[in-house]
């Protein structure tokens, strides 16, 4: 066994984002320490993982609920911390924003010179922790602009092409690092005797169709009948195969290399389905745009959609462009 087959210049996360930038500009040296220090997250949050069961009070609930209404767990809790204490030496990010805060948290000593806005869910997938199974983070990088009187992030409220960079670190077998700064897609994995995240996948592009699909048959009965024609239709059709992982982080992943789509309809409790734009699907639409794929609400492509607010949801199918379509085609029969 040859060690770094694939690469064996080892091209490490910093040096990969200067490379695309192809200068030392400013910028390009700021979305290169970001990311960089979102590895760093993303090492804590890992290492954190790898021993959760050996630990006490590090598994379970907290007994309080996040602004989604969700009962929050105490790994939600210690990632959307490690996030925060990450960037708050790292002079680059003024405000963060994530799922487990209802208000951006400013670190006032960066403001006056960072000029960037973290947006993240910590662990996405929380149900999957404490049964040791995948879950992920998601980041996106928004440039800061205007100023944010009431502190609510009011000036976040923009489309998901405003998103400078995004990405999702994975916590599986591996932990893996996916991003782009919209020049293509790019994966890493964790070499935990290194402790850094090293090239293992350059430019990916996912397929135009895929035989997989993930949603969470469950709410069958709780969609819009145009879902349950589409999946009425994959049951009668040879060649569709149902994977669905209970976090998105994988479930995307999965996609990301082998095609399929994946879906989170409304449903009559959620009308707006679960998954948040800020946060969850802009960011990895914007990564599925860049591998080639797209990301829709079921009638308008997600990266174009404005949120209301901070926590605004939105209906989620995101994957491969035929099956993207083919989902879209159900919908539009029946509008
Ligand atoms: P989170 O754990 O960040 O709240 O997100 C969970 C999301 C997503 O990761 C996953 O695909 C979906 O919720 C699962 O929801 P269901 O249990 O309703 O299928
Ligand atoms: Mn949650
Ligand atoms: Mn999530
Ligand atoms: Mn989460």
């Amino acid at each position: 066994v040859r060690e770094y087959a694939l690469d064996r210049d080892c091209t490490t996360l910093s040096r990969h984002v200067l490379q695309q930038l192809q200068s030392f500009s400013p910028d390009a040296q700021d979305l290169s320490a970001l990311l960089t220090r979102i590895a760093l997250a993303g090492k804590l949050i890992a290492r954190h993982l790898s021993r959760a069961g050996l630990m006490e009070g590090v598994l379970g609930f907290t007994g309080t609920e996040n602004v989604q209404g969700e009962a929050v767990k105490k790994m939600d809790v210690y990632a959307n911390e490690v996030f925060i204490s990450v960037f708050k030496q790292s002079g680059l990010v003024c405000r963060l924003a994530s799922e487990e805060m209802e208000k951006p948290y400013y670190i006032p000593e960066n403001c006056p010179i960072g000029r960037y806005t973290l947006l993240y869910d910590p662990i996405d997938g929380s149900s999957n922790v404490d049964i040791n199974i995948n879950v992920g983070s998601i980041f996106a990088i928004r440039q800061q602009e205007g100023i944010d009187a009431d502190g609510s992030g009011s000036d976040l409220l923009q489309d998901g092409h405003q998103q400078l960079a995004a990405g999702y670190i994975l916590y599986g077998p591996s932990t893996m690092l996916v991003y782009s700064i919209g020049k293509g897609v790019h994966a890493f994995t964790l070499d935990p005797s290194l402790g850094e995240f090293i090239l293992s996948n350059e430019n990916i592009t996912v397929p135009d169709h895929g035989a997989i699909y993930s949603v969470n048959e469950g709410n069958f009965w709780q969609w819009e009948e145009s879902y349950r024609d589409y999946i009425r239709y994959v049951h009668r059709h040879e060649g569709y195969t149902a994977r669905y992982g209970g976090a998105m982080v994988g479930d995307f992943h999965r996609i990301l290399f082998q095609g399929g789509v994946f879906l989170y309809p409304g449903t009559l409790k959620k009308p707006e389905g679960k998954l948040r734009l800020l946060y969850e699907s802009a960011p990895m639409a914007f990564l599925i745009e860049q591998a080639g794929g797209r990301a829709s609400t079921g009638t308008q492509e997600i990266l174009e959609v404005i949120p209301d607010h901070l926590h605004a949801r939105s209906p989620l199918i995101i994957g491969s462009r035929e099956d993207v379509a083919l989902v879209e085609s159900f919908i539009q029969e029946r509008a």
